[in-house]
């Protein structure tokens, strides 16, 4: 997220809480060319993860890149949950009994992971083990959801756990910092290149680091079509309302809930700042990108959602967007970059990026240090997606690259169904922007504070998608493969390596 500190404009729990702009520490800035064993890029809690756990190993040495600041990609949105998938059904079908059965086993073993980690270096960051409970049709209308109460209306999940991901992350960079890992922000990865059984990263100012191995972990794959082209984009949603701590918990014991809908919705407590309260952080309503432009309407729905149930809920006191990234078969991609000898990817969190990113600090590591691994096949970015089930779970594919739609046919149906004109322009009010068509051309347009507007192309300079306008963040996303820029153009994150052309 290029040199900012979120790559949304809302302020999430905790990034306010946490305030991690000035207060988190900084690193530097990478200005000379540079060597190393493993090169991770991705400052969020995947690379944070992968490069511990190789230092953890004492046999290589690391560095670290991060084109913002740590933290300020989607871990920084997060709404923090450490579960355990509890859809186990859905992965027989997709992973048949041994992958899910490696699923569950690496799943649980993350948590355990990142309790350690936190208790080793004691992380100051509320990590508190919590029972999950799955709504199955959920009553509405009780003012009354304690953990007593609960427990008697839903099935349990084991090993689930919360905490501020910001200050785990935080800490985490402490200590791969102690242990001899070299951090640096506001360096942007553009490039690589393997030879001589090594691999050589460009940066965005020239400069090279020259590693061993690269691990690409910056959420959104930015390098092989391949695995580009596996994962799609959607925008999820959260508000967090203040509530009465009695409210949410029996005996001071905190507690997840999920439900099965579509869209699914989820709930996790968190302290408040005042004595006495908490705040629900309800999250949810899970989209593609840039598919519909209702993300107020998507904050009421999970506000109203969670009136419906905790009657006594006070005001909405954040809300927030960020975008996940969905595999067809539910499970991340953890492993070496296909075609690649000693690149490794770490991508299709599922909106469990979470505790994938423990799983990929565990799995990559071992990989990179030759090491046999249980759940490498599983993971494979490689595996082949196959089975009965395979049609089903394809459907979460981009829309265009499952009707392998030629550029010219996907141009001619946005022109042809868009609109808005550039008169449409003199509408808007100032802070907000919009795609209009100008003739044939799509344009990007955003009328600044000072009702300035500027004009950009609003083909994405990736692989020709049309950016969508995205009013809750402020940015322009890229339905295609989840490139987003900000009000302005410039790239947020990639697969797009430049930003909107101004027009
Ligand atoms: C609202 C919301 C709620 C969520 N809730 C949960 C939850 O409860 N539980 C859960 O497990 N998951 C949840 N998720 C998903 C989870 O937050 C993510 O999966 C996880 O944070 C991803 O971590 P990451 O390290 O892979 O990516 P990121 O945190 O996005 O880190 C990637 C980093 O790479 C950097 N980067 C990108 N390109 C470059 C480049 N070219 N050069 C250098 N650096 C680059 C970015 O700036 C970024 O900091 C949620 C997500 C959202 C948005
Ligand atoms: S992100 Fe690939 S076309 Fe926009």
């Amino acid at each position: 997220m290029s040199g900012t500190d979120s790559s949304g404009v809302t302020k999430t729990v905790w990034l306010e809480r946490d305030d991690l702009l000035s207060k988190a520490p900084s690193y530097p800035q990478l200005t000379s060319d540079a060597k190393t064993d493993v090169v991770v890029v991705g400052g969020g809690i995947a690379g944070l993860h992968i490069a511990y756990e190789l230092l953890s190993t004492g046999q290589k040495k690391v560095i670290l890149l991060e084109d913002g600041k740590i933290g300020s990609g989607e871990t920084g949105r997060t709404t923090g949950h450490l579960s355990a998938d509890i859809e186990y059904n859905d992965f027989l079908k997709l992973h048949g009994a041994d992958g899910t059965a490696q699923i569950a086993a690496a799943q649980q073993a993350a948590i355990d992971r990142i309790a350690s980690i936190v208790e080793k270096h004691q992380i100051d960051c509320d990590f508190v083990r919590v029972s999950g409970y799955m709504f199955h049709g959920l009553p509405t209308g009780s003012a009354d959801f304690r953990l007593d109460i609960l427990e008697e209306l839903y099935n349990a999940a084991e090993n689930t756990a919360t905490f501020r991901p910001t200050k785990y992350i935080q800490g985490l960079a402490k200590a791969v910092s102690d242990m001899g890992g070299e951090i640096y922000e506001k360096t942007r990865y553009m490039s690589h290149s393997e030879e001589n059984g090594g691999v050589t990263a460009s940066l965005d100012n020239d400069k090279k680091v020259q590693a061993q191995s690269l691990v690409m972990a910056t959420n959104v794959p930015l390098q092989k079509l391949v695995m580009i082209e596996r994962v799609e984009a959607l925008r999820t949603y959260a508000v967090a309302l203040k509530i009465r701590s009695e409210d949410v918990s029996s005996n001071g014991e905190q507690a997840l809930w999920w439900d099965l809908g579509d869209p699914y919705h989820y709930v996790r407590v968190t302290p408040s700042k005042q004595e006495g309260y908490s705040l629900l952080v309800v999250g949810g309503e899970d989209e593609k990108v840039g598919k519909h432009d209702d993300y107020e309407e998507r904050f009421q729905r999970l506000e109203s959602w969670a009136r419906e149930r905790w009657t006594s809920a006070g005001d909405v006191q954040y809300k927030w967007s960020g975008q996940v990234l969905d595999s067809p078969d539910g499970i991340a991609y953890i492993g070496r970059d296909p075609g690649e000898d000693n690149v490794y990817v770490h991508t299709g969190d599922n909106g469990d990026g979470l505790t994938y990113a423990a799983i990929g600090g565990i799995l990559i590591s071992d990989l990179i240090l030759g090491k046999e691994n249980p759940w490498a096949h599983t993971f494979s970015p490689s595996r082949q997606h196959s089975g009965s089930h395979l049609k089903q779970a394809l459907k979460t594919l981009p829309d265009v690259v499952k009707e392998n739609l030629s550029d010219q046919v996907y141009f001619t149906k946005w022109i042809t169904t868009c609109t808005k004109t550039m008169t449409d322009i003199e509408d808007l009010v100032p802070g907000q922007g919009d795609v209009v068509r100008q003739g044939l051309s799509p344009v990007a347009v955003y009328k600044d504070e000072q009702g300035q507007v500027h004009k950009m192309t609003a083909i994405c300079p990736h692989l020709k998608g049309i950016v969508a306008w995205n009013s809750a963040e402020k940015s322009f996303d890229c339905p295609i493969h989840g490139s987003r820029f900000t009000c302005k153009g410039e790239v947020v994150n990639g697969p797009a390596k430049g930003p909107l052309q101004p027009k």
